[in-house]
């Protein structure tokens, strides 16, 4: 079966959508829908357009509904997708809530339609490399992972900065770099301890810190900000870094440049040499013997986000199970949860 799609909201997302699926033949976007019509004036030729989205359920040829309505919605959209019969790609965060997430799941069951969430930087490059370097133990016993996102415009808009359509910086970029760590890190989260801020805005958040204990020995640490004030031309920062044993993984920008910077061996007691400081002189932080440092470069990973619709598409027609799932999403929601209780008490959550 070709999915046929049909868009709700032609927003910023809704185009990104329509203009990627329109250039792929296992599916068809039939028609988009938008409460404002001047969003709708470049809908290129050939798609139905409709001014609500119970008009476009009720008279589009759609087997599909892809939600990129803004996140107070969502619910309100599945709902009515799922008595119409069409499967979903549904927008992150899935939900503002998990009750919302559980009607949503009740729905979903009752009406047996197919479901999923856009969770489609599991597919960026930067985190594909971090995550195959994590994957490959080429750097021993990982200990600490970090993530970190930083922007120096403090450029949130729209809607975003309205906590009653599901604003803040943790419904937005906060859900994918979740996502991402808990996707790289099989493992269960004893406990988080979360700093989130509204540093510039009054309502909403536009800075978080969140530190994840796995059970398995791995700290994950997440860290974004909007507003790290700045003089420079580039307007955002990403960064991993990942640290084992036995080396250590530097990773920056969304197109990764870094290095992997290793042993055969573990390091311990090893001489090292005196180095003079401003602040004195010190053998601990001085470089090593020689010859006790391999650098190499980071894998050359093959990836696109454009995978997860040939994943949707499949999963739609049974010939694959969904890589994004419903028990995935409410984990991540949890875990947001629990992020915001421990920025509230000052405290750390125990988890799973
Ligand atoms: N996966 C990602 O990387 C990513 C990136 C950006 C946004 N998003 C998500 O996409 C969704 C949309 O965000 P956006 O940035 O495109 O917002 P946007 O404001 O640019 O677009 C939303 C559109 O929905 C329309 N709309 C509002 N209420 C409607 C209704 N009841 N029926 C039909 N249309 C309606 C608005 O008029 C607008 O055109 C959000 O859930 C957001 O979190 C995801």
């Amino acid at each position: 079966m070709k999915v046929r799609f049909g868009v709700m909201g032609y927003g910023f997302m809704g185009h990104v959508h329509v203009e990627k699926l329109m250039k792929r033949n296992d599916c068809e976007v039939i028609a988009v829908c938008d409460t404002n019509q001047e969003k709708m004036a470049d809908v290129p030729d050939g798609i139905e357009t409709y001014s609500s989205m119970d008009e476009m359920l009720e008279k589009a040829d759609i087997n599909t509904v892809l939600i990129s309505v803004p996140n107070h919605i969502h619910l309100e959209a599945v709902e009515k997708s799922a008595r119409k019969g069409k499967n979903i790609l549904c927008e992150k965060p899935v939900a503002l809530t998990l009750d919302e997430l559980d009607k949503m799941e009740e729905i979903i069951k009752e009406t047996g339609v197919k479901f999923s969430v856009h969770q489609q930087r599991r597919w960026d490059w930067d985190y594909r490399t971090a995550k195959e370097v994590y994957d490959s133990k080429t750097l021993g016993n990982v200990y600490t992972i970090q993530s970190k996102l930083y922007g120096f415009n403090g450029n949130m808009h729209d809607w975003h900065v309205y906590p009653e359509f599901g604003g803040g910086m943790l419904f937005d970029w906060g859900v994918h770099l979740i996502d991402q760590m808990l996707f790289m890190v099989d493992s269960k989260i004893t406990s988080v301890y979360a700093d989130v801020r509204n540093v510039i805005n009054e309502k909403v958040d536009d800075y978080f810190k969140i530190i994840l204990s796995f059970e398995n020995g791995v700290t994950g640490e997440i860290e974004l900000g909007t507003y790290f004030l700045a003089d420079k031309e580039k307007w955002f920062e990403r960064h991993w870094m990942i640290g084992g044993d036995k080396g250590t993984m530097y990773s920056d920008g969304f197109a990764p440049e870094g290095k992997i910077v290793r042993t055969t061996r573990l390091l311990t007691n090893v001489p090292g040499k005196t180095t003079m400081t401003a602040s004195g002189p010190t053998r601990s932080f001085g470089p090593p013997a020689d010859g006790l440092i391999i650098t190499e470069p980071l894998p050359k990973v093959v990836t696109d986000q454009s995978y997860y619709y040939d994943n949707f598409n499949k999963a739609v027609n049974g010939e694959e199970d969904f890589v994004v799932t419903i028990p995935q999403v409410r984990r991540v929601l949890k875990l947001m949860e629990a992020a915001r209780e421990s920025a509230r008490t000052h405290k750390s959550v125990d988890f799973e």
